[in-house]
């Protein structure tokens, strides 16, 4: 089949987390199952491409109420092709942030059609990730002006974190898009525009990154007020668990590492956590936690903060590497200076020292309050590193407590502490310590299991009918926004 993915991140051009994971090694696994696939990915100033892409020229793109020009360049990596949406707007220092934030991405999205059009590519199903490219299955169904072949294309949009969802005005939706009018009032939540919600409301099949998050999406707490538009879906949302990129996060061939190790022998692991301690000025001999990790109120780093009292009485050292949330940030710094022989890291975004974290920490600190599925575990698991996670999302679905780690059940500090207490009494049975780790070892998520869960997707969306009506025949449904006389 020709797949394309509409993404705003994908290792290595563009990361600020595990989308960026996903999007650089899903479309490979899916060339290697005999896939033509296609990434459409903005062009960032600081793209991380070498060579840069190759600049083919120019396309016009429908977009508010007239026409905006963007260029387009292109690359292959892995067996996958790559184009480059590139406009002003995305020269910028950062990925995200910015007030006209949604406006961008409603450009990106509006736009990938063009582009893949541009190279001479009509896709038999759309793929779109986040909410970024989430606006494309309502283009694909209801817009003006697409390119020839693209007009009601089957659509997958992928949830990988429910929190972001593109709020705008709910005309702008529409006018970027070149939507018809009527579709205003359907597309927006609460009468605000939402791209997220108006990619719920019109995608074919909707996604998640795991099989807990998927049922979790049910309840206003995870689901940030879409609750019904995921209970909406019905059989249309489903959960296939990410995997992990093998050959990118390998202890036996990491070259950021001090010394490299496998699971039938763990010695160079010992050679990481000494170089780790000494490079982050913390006392060697001691067991330590490691955390990479966004500081976003979802990842429960708070919890860490509150519990590191315990932490210390429980004899371990810290070793974290984060940014975001500048209070989070500060109360990290103040308890590093607090503790410097115990507590350290970096407060940054840093490729290097993460990977130097999941090769030298005997435990990773995931307290998330919630997590649609999780990279940071996967890697840590791959390293020998034992997860210590709170059971919720991806996490409760790839970690075995007391097999392959530690899970805790609520977000609060004493139950990450007692969680941790449980570690810490393991950590010092050796035998089962590392029993532990090579079972951790063992675990292995690969993406070929993703691909062929996707390529089943696929393929029932491109034989079979595409919306089944929902039950409650609701106005804003998918299927009634397809009768909608506008459209
Ligand atoms: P999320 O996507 O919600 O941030 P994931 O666990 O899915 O969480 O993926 C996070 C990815 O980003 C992992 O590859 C992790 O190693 C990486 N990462 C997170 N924070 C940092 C950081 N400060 N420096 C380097 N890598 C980071
Ligand atoms: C999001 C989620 C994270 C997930 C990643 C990749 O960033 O927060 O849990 O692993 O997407 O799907």
């Amino acid at each position: 089949m020709q797949l394309l993915h509409a993404t705003a991140e994908a290792v290595p051009f563009a990361k600020t987390g595990g989308l960026a994971d996903v999007l650089g090694a899903l479309p490979a696994a899916q060339a290697a199952l005999g896939h033509d696939v296609l990434v459409v990915h903005p062009w960032y100033a600081r793209l991380a491409a070498v060579p840069p892409p190759l600049w083919i020229g120019d396309v016009p793109v429908p977009f508010d109420g007239g026409h905006v020009t963007v260029g387009v360049g292109t690359l292959e990596a892995g067996g996958v092709r790559f184009a480059f949406v590139g406009h002003p707007s995305f020269q910028r220092d950062a990925l995200y942030g910015y007030p006209d934030d949604a406006r961008r991405f409603a450009l990106f999205a509006r736009a990938v059609p063009a582009v893949a059009a541009r190279l001479a590519f009509v896709p038999d199903v759309v793929h779109a990730h986040d909410w970024h490219a989430a606006s494309i299955p309502a283009l694909l169904r209801h817009a003006a002006l697409l390119p020839p072949g693209f007009s009601g294309l089957p659509s997958v949009l992928t949830v990988h974190n429910a929190q972001y969802q593109g709020w705008a005005d709910a005309a702008d939706v529409v006018a970027w898009g070149r939507l018809p009018g009527k579709l205003a009032g359907p597309l927006a939540l609460h009468g605000k525009g939402n791209l997220l919600h108006a990619g719920l409301r019109t995608a074919d099949r909707v996604t998640t990154v795991s099989p807990t998050y998927a049922r979790e999406l049910l309840q206003p707490a995870v689901a940030y007020g879409l609750e019904h538009a995921f209970a909406d879906l019905g059989p249309r949302l489903v959960g296939i668990l990410n995997g992990l990129d093998l050959a990118a996060f390998d202890p036996a061939a990491d070259a950021a590492l001090a010394a490299t190790f496998d699971a039938g022998d763990l010695t160079g692991k010992l050679v990481c956590h000494a170089a780790l301690s000494r490079e982050l000025g913390l006392d060697p001999n001691r067991p330590l936690l490691g955390v990479v990790s966004r500081l976003a109120d979802q990842k429960g780093i708070d919890l860490l903060i509150d519990a590191l009292p315990a932490v210390l009485e429980q004899g371990w050292n810290l070793a974290l590497l984060g940014a975001g949330d500048p209070a989070l940030e500060a109360a990290l710094a103040v308890a590093f200076a607090a503790h410097p022989d115990r507590l350290g890291g970096r407060i940054g975004y840093d490729e290097g020292l993460a990977r130097r974290i999941y090769g030298g920490a005997d435990a990773l600190v995931v307290p998330s309050r919630f997590e649609p599925c999780g990279l940071a575990q996967l890697i840590a698991m791959r390293y020998g590193t034992l997860p210590v996670a709170r059971a919720t999302g991806g996490l409760l679905d790839t970690i075995d407590d007391g097999r392959t780690g530690f899970l805790f059940a609520t977000a609060e500090a004493p139950a990450l502490a007692a969680a941790l207490a449980r570690a810490r009494l393991v950590r010092d049975d050796h035998d089962r310590w590392r029993g532990m780790q090579v079972a951790a070892m063992a675990a292995r998520f690969d993406w070929a299991r993703a691909a062929h869960a996707y390529d089943d997707l696929y393929r029932d969306l491109v034989a079979g009918p595409r919306s089944t009506p929902t039950a409650s025949g609701t106005a804003v449904g998918g299927p009634a926004l397809d009768q909608d006389p506008a459209s």
